[in-house]
């Protein structure tokens, strides 16, 4: 089995220039529309599917990387020094693992979220794809798009999507060491596009993805029916995005969640994120839907839920949910 400082080293020894005094990087969030849920190498975060999203644009990380005197890594999120024990450092600590050039080599981490807090947008997608091209920085190796994807993977699945804007696709790849699964940008635009996050609860999520996924992989009995579900999602989305047919982007993209939902409550133990409010949301774009207006949700490991509209609709959106916060992702 080949293990992920395996696979860094492969992509980064014997390149780059003498190290900078600092690398700096940024990256932005993204949501899947096509969902990723399970993977078939848990070091390496492979996936047993493609999946498909679209980056946030301005909203993601920041993220800046220097040698540090030790004797640990000091790792600060908005300004503020992480505790060495608590989950930010202790998952930051274990990527740079993936680099340091010697043991008892040490970084120092200054992380900042551009995802208003508590936005329910995940930022550790956006957070390892922004370390990446930080580290890129700071050593000089000159990595491509592809190559810095297959590193931003390593920390978190989802990263693997996040070093480009607009709507990019995770191919699931088949190599055992992973080379060929990386995020790839596909040529479309669509200005008018919005998403919306409508906050529920900000509460830590009570199982993470990494754990659901695993669970559902091993107990789920319907997993078997995932993947040709989601090959069928993934070409009815790309035919959605080059028609710029708002009807079936948000058709394929609530399905896909649902059906992701629907998997991990046929887990043992069950998962369940939606909360009664989840619930409620959810029935507020339904009626708003029957009444004609053009609009649909996704939702993640979580009970928050995210629209999906476009802009000549965002007053009557504003008016179901007065809390909404609005990203044009094309900018
Ligand atoms: O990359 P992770 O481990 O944060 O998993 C992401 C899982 C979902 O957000 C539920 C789906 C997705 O494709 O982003």
């Amino acid at each position: 089995m080949t293990t992920a400082r395996e696979v860094a080293q492969r992509i980064v020894s014997g390149r780059g220039l003498p190290e900078e005094t600092a690398g700096r990087g940024r990256a932005p969030a993204n949501i899947a529309l096509v969902k990723y849920w399970g993977k078939r190498d848990e070091e390496l975060n492979l996936p047993v599917t493609g999946s498909l999203s679209i980056s946030l644009g301005p909203l993601g990380s920041e993220v800046e990387v220097s040698p540090a005197e030790g004797p640990h890594d000091a790792i600060w999120l908005n300004s503020a020094p992480q505790p060495l024990t608590g989950v930010f450092a202790r998952r930051a600590s274990a990527y740079l693992d993936l680099f340091r050039p010697a043991p008892g080599y040490w970084y120092e981490v200054k992380a900042r979220n551009t995802v208003p807090t508590a936005a329910g947008f995940a930022s550790s997608a956006s957070g390892f794809a922004a370390m990446a091209r930080a580290l890129d920085d700071l050593y000089g190796w000159g990595l491509s798009i592809r190559e810095l994807s297959v590193l931003a993977r390593l920390g978190s699945g989802s990263a693997a999507r996040s070093l480009q804007d607009g709507f990019v696709e995770w191919h699931a790849g088949s190599a055992p060491d992973g080379m060929d699964s990386y995020g790839e940008r596909l040529p479309a635009e669509w200005p008018e596009l919005r998403m919306g996050a409508v906050v529920l609860c900000a509460a830590e999520k009570p199982v993470g993805s990494r754990e659901g996924m695993k669970r559902s992989v091993e107990t789920c009995e319907f997993y078997r029916e995932w993947p040709g579900r989601v090959a069928a999602d993934l070409a009815a989305l790309k035919d959605a995005i080059a028609r710029k047919d708002m009807a079936a982007l948000g058709t394929v993209t609530e399905g896909n969640a649902l059906a992701m939902h629907a998997l991990m409550a046929a887990t043992r133990p069950p998962i369940v994120y939606a909360l009664p409010e989840t619930v409620a949301a959810m029935r507020t774009v339904w009626a708003a839907r029957q009444e004609g207006l053009p609009l649909w949700f996704t939702m993640d490991a979580g009970p928050n839920v995210k629209l999906l509209f476009e802009a000549k609709d965002e007053a009557r959106v504003r008016g179901l949910f007065p809390g909404v916060q609005v990203v044009a992702p094309f900018g």
